[in-house]
């Protein structure tokens, strides 16, 4: 297959396209990282991107962030930050990239824990990942052309220690389990699936 892994430079996409690479084709893009640039919180530097790729299989997603702070102080910038970047960013590569994906392809989008397990200061990641899996839910029924979708949904992973103050209390995950969810979604058959690797 021919793979591209959007955040293939960063913590969990290094660790997807080292494992992907064993099997397949992979194109590591990233804003600034990887072979091919793109800003997915641009629909115009998505749509270039798609073309400069060319023909494709599979689509992962392992980029996007989101703002972390305070409700108290939280403005609709800071809100912002996520519904453009991890939620628009991820929903645009699937709206655009439908009409570029191969027939019996796929995408993988990436959520997280904080969806069902909130943090304190967590209100925007929380509201994003939980609209990335309403999206995968309802787009897996209409792509064409057998085309599948899933989101793969970590807990906080053992390779982000500086995460792990801000999530008392939770189990990091191996990055191990994190990576066999991607492989679940594109080298198996689920369709529209939440993927917990959690
Ligand atoms: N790490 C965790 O414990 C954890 C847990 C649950 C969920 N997640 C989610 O998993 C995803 C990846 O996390 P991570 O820890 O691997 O992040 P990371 O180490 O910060 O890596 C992010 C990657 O995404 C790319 N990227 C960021 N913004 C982009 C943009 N606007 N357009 C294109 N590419 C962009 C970066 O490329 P450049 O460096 O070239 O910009 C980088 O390769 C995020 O959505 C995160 O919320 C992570």
């Amino acid at each position: 297959m021919r793979i591209i892994i959007v955040g293939g430079s960063g913590t969990i996409g290094k660790k997807l396209s080292e494992e992907f690479s064993k099997r397949h084709e992979v194109i590591i893009a990233g804003r600034n990282s990887g072979s091919l640039h793109v800003d997915i919180t641009s629909p115009e530097s998505i749509e270039k991107f798609y073309q400069q790729a060319g023909p494709f299989d599979a689509l992962v997603s392992a980029a996007g962030g989101g703002h972390v702070g305070p409700l108290k102080t939280m403005t609709d910038t800071d809100f912002r930050k996520g519904v453009d970047s991890k939620l628009m960013g991820q929903i645009n590569l699937v709206l655009i990239g439908q009409r570029y994906i191969n027939p019996k392809g796929s995408f993988t989008l990436t959520s997280g824990i904080l969806s069902e397990d909130p943090i304190a200061a967590g209100a925007n990641l929380s509201s994003v990942n939980s609209a990335v899996n309403g999206f995968v839910l309802s787009a897996a029924m209409e792509l064409e052309n057998s085309v599948r979708i899933n989101v793969v949904s970590p807990g906080v992973v053992e390779d982000s220690p500086q995460l792990f103050p801000f999530f008392p209390g939770h189990t990091p995950v191996s990055m191990k389990q994190v990576v066999r969810g991607y492989i679940k979604s594109v080298e198996g058959a689920v369709n529209g699936q939440i993927i917990k690797a959690h």
